[in-house]
């Protein structure tokens, strides 16, 4: 256990990243590839914020290829993994990158960080009860700018799944996104694996970003 406080040994959830193979490692290069079109498909200054973001695995190598300029807050509760992403975005040369050990489900984490253009909630939304998977969800418009793009994650069953929802919960996430005004760009929900990856943009006006809301709490 990394940190009782934590819950779980969310260090050791990460090694499954260690099986190419895995379904872990396969959601990752999802987001990877998602989140890779979204910086190209976006010239000019960016803010980008990722939520519970643990070892920045699937944000930071994606900057440094695609977008070095990009100003980002990583927000991950667990000391060792936000060093190690610390550490990452050191060795990337990502100057523009920061790291913050701090909890995420509170905006005063990262208002300061907002209104952002791309926001990530990968690995957030199975680990929380399901009205505060909605309240995130209506919240997020008001963290971000006009025409951003929220990259999520949702697993089909993941195990202590707190879901209360039958069938896939993923499919609430998604009814969550279009009931807030949110279009959806893209949805990947393999056959042969739990792991779903939804991106939604933002069409409404920029938000006005407020320190002190409180989004969610890990089970
Ligand atoms: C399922 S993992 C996802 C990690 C990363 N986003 C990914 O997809 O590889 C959840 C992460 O959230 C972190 N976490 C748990 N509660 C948190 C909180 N309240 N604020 C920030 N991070 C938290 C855990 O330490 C863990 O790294």
């Amino acid at each position: 256990m990394s940190d009782p406080d934590l819950g779980r040994d969310w260090q050791a959830w990460h090694a499954e990243y260690d099986d190419p193979a895995s379904s872990l490692s396969r959601r990752l290069a999802v987001v990877r590839d998602e989140l890779r079109g979204i910086l190209a498909a976006a010239p000019g200054p960016l803010r980008l914020v990722s939520l519970c973001a643990g070892d920045g695995r699937d944000t930071l190598p994606v900057l440094a290829e695609e977008r070095a300029d990009v100003d980002a807050v990583l927000v991950e509760l667990d000391p060792l993994l936000a060093d190690r992403a610390r550490s990452t975005a050191r060795e990337l040369d990502l100057d523009r990158v920061g790291v913050r050990t701090a909890d995420a489900g509170s905006t005063d984490a990262f208002a300061d960080a907002c209104p952002a253009d791309v926001l990530l909630a990968c690995g957030v939304f199975g680990n929380v009860p399901d009205r505060e998977v909605a309240a995130t969800v209506a919240a997020l418009p008001s963290l971000l700018a006009a025409g951003a793009s929220v990259v999520w994650t949702r697993g089909n069953r993941v195990p202590g799944d707190p879901t209360e929802v039958d069938g896939d919960p993923s499919e609430v996430v998604r009814g969550l996104f279009l009931a807030a005004g949110f279009e959806e760009l893209s949805f990947v929900r393999p056959d042969d694996a739990g792991f779903r990856v939804g991106v939604h943009r933002w069409p409404g006006p920029t938000g006005s970003p407020r320190p002190g809301v409180r989004l969610f709490t890990f089970v």
